[in-house]
């Protein structure tokens, strides 16, 4: 076996078991499905470097602010693995460089490997899946799930479950940076928009309906 695979299956257990107790939407299955994503992405994009975009997609999350840790598991981690400094360095500026909070609804990010592991953590928080994440995230911190007399806002996330999709999660499409991404989350988007266009129906909240459309409507231009 390869050096770069020997690490690549030690890192993979390493982050099972760090990720094995977490409710905050950061379960191994979400690393797993990042880590997937990430092999389909990697099959169109022969220029970026495979290692170091395996690596950031199994090592994203250890510290994810939600997992409140020092900040520094990841690193730790990478030096007793006997990787040298500049692949070290490389992976955790990979993962450094794709938070939503600091790269935004218009991220630009320096290299192709961020731009690839930017996409495999978004297209996991759009689609069925993440509404299931969304639904999980926001009841394991006792979110309501929908407040009708509370049209959406970017500033109060917290508010309820259905706010998240208009601050949030029908922003990603737009993020998307890799043409097979971008492909992926154009279907991903529909269905979320599909989902919530139900929701308000079966409910007849005209208003929400309304709004929703006007926020597409904005989007699209
Ligand atoms: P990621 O690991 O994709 O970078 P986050 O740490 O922001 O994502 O969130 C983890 C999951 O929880 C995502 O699927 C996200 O959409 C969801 N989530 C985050 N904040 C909220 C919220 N306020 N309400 C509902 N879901 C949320
Ligand atoms: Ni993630």
């Amino acid at each position: 076996m390869s050096e770069q695979q020997e690490i690549l299956n030690k890192t993979y257990q390493f982050a099972e078991k760090y990720h094995s107790t977490d409710n905050s939407g950061h379960d191994f299955e979400h690393i797993k499905r990042v880590y997937a994503n990430m092999n389909t992405l990697l099959k169109n994009e022969p220029e970026a470097n495979p290692f170091i975009c395996r690596m950031s997609a199994l090592l994203h999350d250890v510290d994810d602010h939600k997992m409140h840790t020092d900040g520094k598991v990841a690193e730790r981690f990478l030096q007793s693995t006997g990787l040298d400094k500049t692949r070290i360095s490389a992976i955790l500026e990979t993962i450094d460089a794709i938070s939503f909070s600091k790269s935004g609804e218009n991220p630009h990010f320096d290299t192709l490997e961020m731009q690839l592991l930017s996409d495999a953590d978004k297209l996991d928080a759009m689609g069925a899946i993440g509404i299931c994440r969304a639904l999980n995230y926001g009841f394991s911190y006792h979110q309501p799930l929908f407040k009708e007399d509370e049209l959406p806002c970017q500033e109060n996330n917290e508010k309820h479950i259905i706010n998240h999709f208009f601050a949030k999660l029908l922003l990603l499409k737009g993020a998307m940076q890799t043409a097979v991404g971008k492909k992926e989350a154009e279907k991903r988007h529909k269905f979320m928009i599909e989902f919530l266009q139900q929701f308000f129906a079966e409910q007849n909240l005209v208003i929400w309906q309304d709004f929703l459309e006007r926020f597409l409507d904005r989007m699209a231009r």
